[in-house]
């Protein structure tokens, strides 16, 4: 029997279809296309399915073997897919050493800081080998790691992040960086979750022209570590000026020490490789799900190196002699696969920027493509949204080209995209929408640049050895060009995805694989689609244009951010009782963060408490998650069973139709809260603007999911 949320969501799905208006195909440029890594069709029965797994041979062969595997892909243990078994490797020496013959005086790193009077350091692979060597040698004599252990790393976008991580890996260290701008809670959080011992920071780094104090967040993420039972010992501080300390916060005897003074013992010392089985972690990133604990996604060395080192080579089109610049944190997955191991596995020059794209102005991204000659370029729709906003005609002003760039993170508006194309890519650059996720190490859905023609809006067709899949809640298949949404799914393994949640296997199964196995004991890849979260809905073409998250996971400025992180937050200050976090349409970050919160009996709304709530979630998440508005109301509009209707202050919060109501507990209230909210955004001018066929599916969506 359809209930009513589903007959709901089957008109606005049809509705979408007659909404929807197909956009024009662009064709990238003669001249790209000579150029281009893939420009031969031939590409394609090489990945099709009939070739899979041994058609990922190309990717694992981009990269040095110490020693070749004997299996490809084996499943005796699905959904724990392990890829290239009995093969070893190292990724370290993959990254850095390999290109020494060749390349050693290239520069393998680009780091611009962001005070403009300070100068750019070009690190070439000679130097990034000693420096890894070096440090690699700290950590095994000072530290005393060693392959298997898990160290937390908690960086900003300095160069001394890629050689924490480079020197991690050469041990066979399982590094786990926290994004920088997250709070010293989430971070000691996510420190307690994978039982790190040594924690690695810096003391400070800049951030809008503020030289910001980061080694404070440092002793939070000690503390709360410690009272999730798990001690942190050491803690490594990098220094943002070396021999200099830039952070006020005083160092803890016996437990921190300054990287740059150790370093001077290590001077010269070389660390040999670890030889590392395929399936060995190469690294832990932490995203949010459906709960309050956040999910240690991990990723293997073999299969997640060739799946970078591959699409690097064939999605982002890096060639040897190309300036590669991605204007993503590394503290994010962007970063780790594709500024930092797919890059330099390839033997490019990856450039790193450390601050604000548009500090100290709106020029300032295309001045640092001016000067240093970037071809390709790659960031996120929030990030092109603020730049066209500060500075829609900046581009112009500079004599920068770019052949290639990158849209990742968020569902891009033709709008955006169009200004992307024509204004930043001056109408020359092949621009690649890649839709994926923290969990799956690498593309999964956009165009192949030179092969496949760019629509605006759609990220393309699955990428090549992908065979993505829209099913409905029952599993049946959704046709392409059906007009219907749907979730989409990979109907086969792949070296880049996740090998389990860090120490949660049970969760990993649930979460990704049980919604539409069948027989769970199947070691069939076939009856084991992977269930990525997102809705979607496939053209005729065969090309996908990605809604957004079917979980309760709001989308801000391209970081996944869970509801139930957000309101066990707020529910740790005292006056609160019950609290809701829901999506509200924001012109630059896509989607930003309202919370709604109900107070215990004896309480009184007021500025404090909505204060306490921003100050709250700001502490134990992190800036980017403080919400854009907070409401205190009276109660929350709830189901029979106490269930919060998220919808329904979705709803409220967009100006949109609540919707039927009629099942509600408390119907009543409804009224009143949006009498109260609505009339609030008016007078502070934030009644936002219509909204589109999509957008108005994901509010009736959001918080179905449970
Ligand atoms: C969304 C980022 C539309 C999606 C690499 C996904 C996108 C989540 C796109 C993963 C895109 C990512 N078009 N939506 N090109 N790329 N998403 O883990 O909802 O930070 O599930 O990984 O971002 O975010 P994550």
């Amino acid at each position: 029997m359809a209930t009513q949320v589903e007959r709901e969501t089957e008109t606005s799905e049809a509705q979408i279809a007659v909404h929807w208006r197909e956009e024009e195909y662009i064709h990238p440029s003669p001249k790209f296309i000579g150029q281009a890594n893939a420009s031969d069709p031939a590409i394609f029965e090489r990945f099709s399915e009939k070739n899979f797994p041994e058609c990922f041979k190309e990717y694992a062969d981009l990269l040095s073997w110490d020693q070749y595997w004997h299996t490809t892909l084996d499943t005796s243990n699905a959904p724990f897919w392990k890829w290239f078994v009995g093969g070893k490797l190292n990724a370290s020496y993959n990254c850095v050493d390999r290109h020494l013959a060749k390349d050693r005086n290239k520069a393998a790193i680009i780091w611009v800081p962001e005070p403009e009077a300070e100068d750019t350091q070009a690190i070439t692979y000679q130097e990034l080998y000693r420096r890894v060597n070096e440090f690699a040698a700290l950590l095994q004599d000072f530290c005393g790691l060693k392959a298997g252990d898990r160290v937390t790393l908690h960086m900003p976008m300095v160069p001394e992040l890629p050689v924490t991580m480079l020197a991690c890996a050469r041990l066979g260290v399982i590094h786990s960086e926290v994004f920088g701008g997250f709070s010293g809670a989430a971070c000691g959080d996510r420190a307690a979750d994978s039982g790190s011992e040594v924690l690695i920071t810096m003391d400070a780094y800049y951030r809008s022209g503020e030289l910001i104090d980061h080694k404070i967040k440092a002793d939070e993420a000690v503390t709360v570590s410690s009272e999730k039972g798990n001690e942190i010992k050491k803690v490594l501080v990098w220094q943002r000026y070396p021999g200099k300390s830039s952070s006020p916060t005083p160092m803890v005897p016996d437990r921190d020490v300054f990287v740059n003074e150790l370093l001077n013992t290590y001077r010269g010392k070389i660390v040999p490789p670890v030889s590392m089985p395929a399936e060995a972690p190469l690294f832990l990133m932490y995203t949010s799900g459906t709960t309050a604990r956040p999910k240690g996604c991990q990723h293997s060395t073999g299969g997640y190196l060739s799946y970078v080192a591959g699409t690097s080579k064939y999605y982002q089109d890096i060639h040897p002699e190309d300036t590669y610049w991605c204007m993503a944190d590394i503290g994010w997955i962007t970063g780790h696969s594709y500024i930092v191991y797919g890059p330099l596995a390839l033997g490019a020059t990856t450039v790193m920027y450390e601050g604000v794209p548009t500090y100290p102005d709106a020029g300032r991204a295309w001045r640092i493509a001016e000067r240093l000659n970037v071809n390709i370029f790659h960031t996120a729709p929030t990030t092109i949204r603020m730049l066209r906003k500060v500075g829609p005609d900046e581009p112009k002003k500079y004599n920068y080209h770019f052949k290639h760039m990158t849209t990742v993170g968020e569902p891009i508006e033709p709008g955006v995209w169009e200004w992307y194309y024509n204004v930043v890519g001056k109408g020359e650059a092949a621009i690649v929408d890649t839709w994926w996720q923290t969990e799956n190490g690498g593309f999964l859905g956009s165009t192949l640049p030179a092969l496949q023609p760019m629509k605006p809006g759609s990220c393309g067709p699955g990428v090549l050895g992908i065979n993505p899949v829209i099913l409905d809640e029952e599993g049946n298949v959704v046709e392409a060009g059906s007009g219907r949404a749907g979730n989409i799914c990979i109907r086969n393994p792949w070296p880049g995805i996740f090998q389990t949640v860090y120490g949660q296997p049970e969760r990993f199964v649930e979460i990704y694989y049980a919604k539409y196995n069948k027989n769970k004991d199947s070691k069939d890849w076939h009856d084991w689609p992977y269930f990525a979260g997102d809705g979607a809905l496939q053209a005729a073409d065969g090309y996908f244009r990605i809604l957004g998250r079917v979980d309760d996971v709001i989308n801000v400025a391209g970081h996944r951010l869970g509801t139930k992180e957000l309101e066990s937050a707020c529910l740790t200050i005292e006056e609160v009782a019950e609290a809701a976090a829901v999506p509200v349409m924001d012109e630059v970050r896509g989607r930003a963060v309202e919370m709604y919160v109900a107070l215990k009996p004896g309480n009184k709304p007021s500025k404090e408490i909505e204060e306490k709530v921003g100050e709250s979630i700001e502490r134990l998440i992190g800036k980017v998650a403080r919400p854009k508005a907070v409401w205190v109301v009276a109660d929350m509009p709830k189901t029979r069973s106490g269930k919060i209707m998220r919808r329904v202050i979705a709803s409220i919060s967009n100006f949109t139709d609540v919707g039927d109501i009629t099942t509600l507990a408390n119907p009543d209230i409804v009224d009143t809260i949006r009498h109260q909210v609505q009339a609030e955004k008016v007078s502070r001018g934030q009644q936002p603007r219509e909204l589109s066929p999509t957008e108005l599916e994901e509010i009736k969506r959001f918080g179905q999911a449970e």
